[in-house]
């Protein structure tokens, strides 16, 4: 095949990018992102300080300029994401009662998944609710904090009501590691989800690596998870100085599970990346092709 979507379509995967509304008029950019891409996740404008800024009063002008880019374009969309301790607006941080919270969590959620309901094939439902401290345990944030762990749950079951036919992950990074404490506490929360009935389709892998690329057991952590009934997918895929062996393997890690369904990376052009000075992407700031695109393509 020609083209990163094409070729992951003969696996039956998608290959998908991060975009931004801002660069959509970018001829460069949208030529690439359409010959290329055919998942996309909107790289901000679904976050809570741009749909919902002050308390019910919401915005979806950015987002909606990329899902009409989508629809427009045979491009399936990845809604990112409803429920994040980041980019949250401060008056969510400044609730300090559980039901006020509560209240304020479900309206977001239903509204935004209402008003993208029929557009949007996944959702990251809740985004980085896990710590980085080796514990296992879930990060504090205003959710947690004032919620406990059941906010996550309480997410999923509002999510499955507004929208029974998008599919719902839960999104993280540096869960690729199996080894890793903050791997397994997410894979006990999944496995605790499954076992009670609580809704939850797929797990998005962040992937974004040094230069090394992925953690050698990322194959192993990605059947893992499938092994429990979801699928799973690399959602926001950069590695530093973006050398072709090591995105052949993290690519390779997806094809090599049945249930990893799809692989989006960060971004198109390295000036487009949040990474600045890394290189991390798989085109230059031209829009020309790297030695990792072409590394990619031939693992495809
Ligand atoms: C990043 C965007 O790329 C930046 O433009 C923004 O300033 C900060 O957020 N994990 C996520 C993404 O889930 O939403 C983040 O995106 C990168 C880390």
């Amino acid at each position: 095949a020609a083209t990163l979507g094409a070729a992951a379509a003969g696996g039956n995967r998608y290959f998908g990018t991060a975009a931004a509304s801002g660069r959509l008029g970018d001829s460069t950019y949208a030529t690439v992102l359409d010959r290329e891409f055919t998942m996309i996740t909107p790289e901000n404008e679904m976050k809570w300080d741009t749909v919902e800024p002050a308390r019910g009063s919401f915005n979806f002008g950015p987002g909606d300029s990329i899902v009409n880019h989508a629809a427009a374009h045979g491009q399936r969309m990845r809604g990112h994401t409803l429920v994040w301790h980041s980019q949250l607006p401060g008056w969510v941080g400044s609730i300090g009662d559980a039901a006020t919270l509560r209240g304020v969590l479900d309206n977001h959620i239903t509204q935004e998944m209402s008003h993208y309901k029929g557009k949007i094939y996944a959702w990251d439902v809740v985004n980085e609710a896990f710590a980085d401290d080796g514990s296992g345990r879930h990060r504090p944030s205003v959710f947690q904090n004032l919620l406990g762990d059941g906010f996550i749950e309480q997410a999923f079951r509002t999510a499955r009501n507004v929208d029974p036919a998008a599919k719902l992950c839960y999104n993280d990074y540096s869960i690729e590691d199996w080894s890793a404490a903050k791997t397994q506490g997410v894979y006990s929360m999944v496995k605790d989800f499954k076992s009670r009935g609580v809704p939850i389709d797929c797990v998005g892998f962040q992937s974004h690596f040094g230069s090394g690329g992925a953690p050698a057991s990322f194959r192993t952590t990605l059947a893992n998870f499938a092994a429990l009934g979801v699928d799973v997918q690399l959602t926001e895929l950069d590695i530093a100085q973006a050398a072709p062996a090591a995105y052949a393997g993290a690519v390779q890690a997806c094809l090599d599970v049945a249930r990893c369904t799809g692989i989006t990376v960060w971004g198109i052009r390295d000036s487009d990346s949040w990474r600045t000075g890394e290189n991390p992407l798989l085109f230059d700031n031209n829009g020309n092709k790297k030695a990792a695109y072409t590394s990619v393509l031939n693992a495809l």
